[in-house]
C-alpha cells in the first residue's frame, strides 16, 4: 500500500525518483525554472520542441539529474479555464491518475506532487489535498490478489509526497479523510473483483460483520430462513435456485447530534447473476460477479463514515443473493408477494435485481423511516446502453434530493445523469394477474426507466433516488483512474460527500 505525506519544502529539495508538476494550459516558463536550473537545464527548449503547453492531460517527462541520481521530471497539463471560469476538478482527478499510471510504466517508487492552489479550480487547498490523495489510492489499485507473477502485480510506488506551502493542519485533515474515502473505493472494487465463488452472499455478510465489529456499528443479518419467514417473496424467491443461502445485511450508523436526520443507502448485492432459469447467453453472464457492486459500495461507504463521523445518522442495507437456475428456482410465470405486501409476476428471471431491492426498500421505509433514501444497482443494461461508461443513471420523483445527490456527484466525481421519471412510463409494468410485472413490457421499451418505477412501489412517501450504476460500476474505458477490466468502486465518493455535506448544503 502507498503512504502519503506532505512536506513544505520546495519541489526541488524532495528525495524521490520523480517529480509532478500540473500545470495549467500556456503556463508561464518561470513556474518551472527552479526545476530546470536544478536538473535539467535544457527543459524549456526541450518543451518547445515537444510543444508541451499544458492541454489537458498532456504529459511532459524528462529524466533529469542532480549529481549521481537521475530523477524523473513530470509535467501534466490541466489545460484551460471552462466556462466557470476554473479548471474542472475533473481534469485535474485525472491529471493526478496520468501521474499514478507513469509511475507504474517507469518503476518509479517514490513520487512528489507539487499541490496546485484551489483558485485554479475555484475551489479551496482541502478540497485539492482531499482529492489529490482520493485518485492516488484509486489509481495506484491493481487486483492481483491471484496473480503469482511479481511482474505483473503492479504495485511499485510506495511513497507518495505531497509538496504544498501550506502548513495548516487542514491539509493533514483532508489528507486523512482523502485517505478513508480512497481505501473505502478500493475495498469496494477488490470485493466486486473477487471471483463469485470467493464472494457468495455468506462471504460478503462475514466482511459486513468484520466493518460492525471493527467501528461499534450496530449490525442486522438476516438469514434465508429469517427472510422468507418475514415475507420477503422477491429476496427468498431470487435465492431459491442457489445452494448457498440468501442473507439481508442492515449496518447503523449513529451520530452524536441529537435529533439528526437519518438517510439509508440501499445496495443490490447479486453476488452472481447467471439470470436464472431465463438464463443469459455466455457473453453477457462473463461479468455477472459484478452484479453486487451496489451492494459492495454502501457497506463501504458506511464504514468509511464510521470513522469520518458525519452529523447525520446512516444505514445501510443490502439484500443478497446468487441468481441461479436449477430444480428449486424461481420460474417465469411465478408470482411473488414482497415484505410489503405487493405482488409481482415474475415474467423474466433475469429481472432479479428489482425482486431484491423491493424487500429491502420495503424494510427500510417501514423500520427507520428515513428523511432520504437512496439506491444503488446494477440494474439494467438498458441504462449502461443509454449512458454508457461516463455517467450513472438518477431516477427519481424528487426535485430536491435529486439536487442535493447530483451536487455531491459533482464535486465527488462519481457523476450521474437524471433520466425522465414520468409516471406515464408506470403503464409499461402492468399486470392482469398481480399487482405489477418485474418486465417492462417491449412497447414502451425505456427499460433503466421501467425497473426505476417498478422500484418506485417500495419507498411510500420517502424521499428517494435510485442509481442505476450498471455501466459504470466496471470496465470504464478511458479515465486514468480507473483499470479497465475492473471495478470502479462507483457510489463511494458520491455517497460519503453527501453524508458529509448534509447539514451544510441544506439551503
Ligand atoms: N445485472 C443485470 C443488469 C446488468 C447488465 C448489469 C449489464 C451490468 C451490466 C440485471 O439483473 C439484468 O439482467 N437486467 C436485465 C433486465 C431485463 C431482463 C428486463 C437486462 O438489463 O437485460
Ligand atoms: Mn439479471
Ligand atoms: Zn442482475
Amino acid at each position: 500500500m502507498i503512504s502519503i505525506i506532505k512536506n513544505t519544502k520546495s519541489i526541488v529539495e524532495q528525495n524521490v525518483d520523480a517529480i509532478v508538476v500540473f500545470v495549467p494550459e500556456n503556463f508561464l516558463y518561470e513556474d518551472v525554472q527552479p526545476i530546470a536550473e536544478k536538473y535539467f537545464s535544457a527543459l524549456q527548449d526541450l518543451m518547445m520542441k515537444k510543444k508541451f503547453t499544458g492541454k489537458a492531460l498532456s504529459t511532459c517527462v524528462v529524466t533529469g539529474e542532480n549529481g549521481s541520481q537521475s530523477v524523473d521530471l513530470v509535467f501534466i497539463g490541466l489545460g484551460k479555464p471552462g466556462k466557470t471560469g476554473a479548471i474542472d476538478i475533473e481534469t485535474y482527478r485525472r491529471a493526478v491518475g496520468r501521474a499514478v499510471r507513469i509511475a507504474e510504466t517507469r518503476n518509479t517508487t517514490s513520487m512528489a506532487f507539487q499541490l496546485p492552489h484551489g483558485a485554479l479550480f475555484n475551489d479551496t487547498a482541502y478540497a485539492v489535498a482531499y482529492h489529490t490523495t482520493t485518485i492516488t489510492y484509486i489509481a495506484a489499485y491493481h487486483f492481483n490478489e491471484f496473480i503469482t507473477d511479481a511482474d505483473q502485480k503492479q504495485d511499485t510506488l510506495k511513497q507518495v509526497v505531497f509538496v504544498t506551502d501550506h502548513a495548516d493542519a487542514e491539509i493533514v485533515e483532508a489528507m486523512n479523510a482523502g485517505a478513508v474515502v480512497g481505501q473505502s473505493v478500493n475495498q469496494t472494487r477488490h470485493w466486486i473483483d473477487m471471483p463469485p465463488s470467493h464472494l457468495t452472499p455468506t462471504h460478503l455478510a462475514n466482511k459486513a460483520e468484520a466493518i460492525a465489529n471493527k467501528h461499534g456499528l450496530k449490525l442486522t443479518i438476516f438469514s434465508e430462513n429469517e427472510v422468507r419467514q418475514m415475507g420477503m417473496g422477491g429476496l427468498a424467491g431470487v435465492s431459491r435456485g442457489s445452494d448457498n443461502d440468501c442473507k439481508l445485511v442492515i449496518l447503523e450508523y449513529t451520530c452524536s447530534k441529537k435529533d439528526a436526520e437519518t438517510i439509508a443507502f440501499v445496495g443490490k448485492g447479486i453476488t452472481f447473476d447467471s439470470g436464472g432459469l431465463s438464463i443469459k447467453p455466455a457473453d453477457y453472464m462473463e461479468k455477472m460477479k459484478d452484479d453486487m457492486a451496489g451492494a459492495a459500495a454502501v457497506i463501504n461507504a458506511i464504514e468509511a463514515l464510521a470513522i469520518l463521523k458525519p452529523d447525520v445518522n446512516v444505514i445501510a442495507i443490502a439484500p443478497l443473493a446468487e441468481n441461479l437456475p436449477s430444480g428449486k428456482a424461481l420460474m417465469p410465470g411465478d408470482i411473488v408477494t414482497f415484505y410489503n405486501g405487493k405482488t409481482a409476476e415474475v415474467r423474466n428471471t433475469d429481472a432479479e435485481g428489482r425482486l431484491i431491492l423491493a424487500d429491502a426498500l420495503s424494510y427500510a421505509v417501514k423500520h427507520y423511516k428515513p428523511d432520504a433514501m437512496i439506491d444503488l444497482a446494477t440494474l439494467t443494461g438498458a441504462c449502461a446502453y443509454a449512458l454508457g461508461p461516463f455517467y450513472t443513471g438518477l431516477m427519481s420523483a424528487h426535485d430536491e434530493f435529486t439536487e442535493r445527490v447530483t451536487a455531491a456527484a459533482e464535486s465527488s466525481g462519481d457523476r450521474v445523469w437524471r433520466l425522465p421519471f414520468h409516471d406515464d412510463y408506470k403503464a409499461a409494468i402492468k399486470n392482469p394477474l398481480a399487482d405489477i410485472c418485474n418486465i417492462g413490457s417491449n412497447r414502451y421499451r425505456a427499460g433503466a426507466i421501467t425497473a426505476g418505477l417498478f422500484l418506485q412501489n417500495f419507498v411510500e412517501d420517502v424521499p428517494w433516488v435510485h442509481l442505476d450504476i450498471a455501466g459504470t460500476a466496471f470496465d470504464v474505458p478511458d479515465i486514468s483512474y480507473y483499470r479497465f477490466d475492473s471495478a470502479t468502486g462507483v457510489g463511494v465518493r458520491l455517497l460519503v460527500d453527501l453524508a458529509m455535506n448534509w447539514n451544510v448544503k441544506k439551503s
